[in-house]
C-alpha cells in the first residue's frame, strides 16, 4: 500500500439511450428508439429525442411515460412466493412466478435461483445475473436454507433425531441430513438444509415416517423473510447489504 503512483480509475460505463432502455427491459431496440423519438424518455426532466445521446449508467435516473426508472446493471430480487405458483419460466399447471413481477423483468430474462415446489411458500430469490445464479446454486456453496414445515403426524424427538442423523432417499448415494432441526409446535418444525435436492424436505419427512402438509422457506443464509416484511406475492430489490447476508 501507499506510494505516490497515480491511481487508475476505471472508466464509467457510458451507453447510448436506446441501449440503456433495452438493457432495462423496456423492449426491443426498435421500440426503444421509437419511444425516444416520441419524446417519452426524459433525463434530468428534459426529453431526449436522439437515441444516440449517451449517458453514464451508474446511478442514472430517467423517466419513461413519466414513471421514474433507476438504471440497474443487474436485478437481484426477493419474492414472498405464494402457493400455487410455479418457479419455472415455462409453467405447466399453475401460473408462473414471472406473473407476479413487472413485465420488464421478463425481457431481462430474470430467473429463479433454485426452485420451490408449486405448493411451497416463502422466500425465493431471482436474478438476471447468470454468474450470480450459478454461484448461488452451486452444491459447493452450502448456503443454509431454513424451512418451516407443518407435519401431518406429531413432531417427536425421534423424528428430529432421524432428520439430523440423516435419512437415505432411494435415488441418493448417501444419506441426507438436516444441519439443524427444531420442534416449533406439535405439528411444526424448522429444518435447515444445505443442499437443494428435488422435494428434499418432503422426501426426508416421508422417509422419516411423517408427511409434510405445508412448507414455507423462511430464510436463505442470513436473509430472513421476516426482515424483508413482504406480503404474500410481494417482492423487493435486494441491497448490497442484503446480498452480503447470502
Ligand atoms: N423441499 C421441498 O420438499 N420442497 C421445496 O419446495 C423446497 C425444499
Amino acid at each position: 500500500m501507499g506510494g505516490t503512483g497515480s491511481v487508475t480509475v476505471p472508466p464509467m460505463a457510458k451507453l447510448s439511450l436506446d441501449r440503456i432502455l433495452q438493457s432495462q427491459g423496456v423492449g426491443t431496440r426498435k421500440w426503444c428508439r421509437q419511444l425516444i423519438a416520441d419524446g417519452e424518455v426524459k433525463v434530468g426532466g428534459t426529453p431526449v429525442t436522439d437515441y444516440r445521446a449517451s449517458f453514464e449508467t451508474d446511478g442514472l435516473r430517467f423517466t419513461l411515460f413519466d414513471d421514474e426508472w433507476v438504471y440497474r446493471e443487474h436485478l437481484y430480487i426477493a419474492l414472498n412466493k405464494p402457493t400455487d405458483i410455479e418457479c419455472s419460466r415455462k409453467p405447466s399447471h399453475h401460473p408462473g412466478v414471472m406473473t407476479l413481477l413487472p413485465e420488464e423483468f421478463n425481457w431481462r430474462d430474470v430467473q429463479a435461483i433454485g426452485r420451490l415446489d408449486h405448493d411451497t411458500t416463502g422466500l425465493l430469490l431471482l436474478t438476471d445475473d447468470g454468474a450470480f445464479n450459478h454461484a448461488m446454486s452451486s452444491p459447493k456453496r452450502h448456503v443454509p436454507k431454513r424451512y418451516l414445515a407443518t407435519t401431518a403426524e406429531q413432531v417427536t424427538p425421534a423424528l428430529i433425531d432421524t432428520l439430523v442423523s440423516g435419512v437415505q432417499l432411494h435415488d441418493e448415494p448417501a444419506p441426507l441430513h438436516a444441519s439443524e432441526c427444531l420442534k416449533v409446535s406439535e405439528n411444526q418444525l424448522e429444518i435447515v438444509l444445505e443442499q437443494g435436492k428435488y422435494h428434499q424436505v418432503k422426501r426426508m419427512l416421508a422417509a422419516a415416517g411423517n408427511h409434510c402438509a405445508a412448507l414455507q422457506r423462511i430464510s436463505i443464509g442470513g436473509l430472513t423473510l421476516d426482515a424483508l416484511g413482504l406480503d404474500e406475492g410481494g417482492w423487493c430489490y435486494l441491497s448490497d447489504e442484503q446480498l452480503a447476508l447470502l
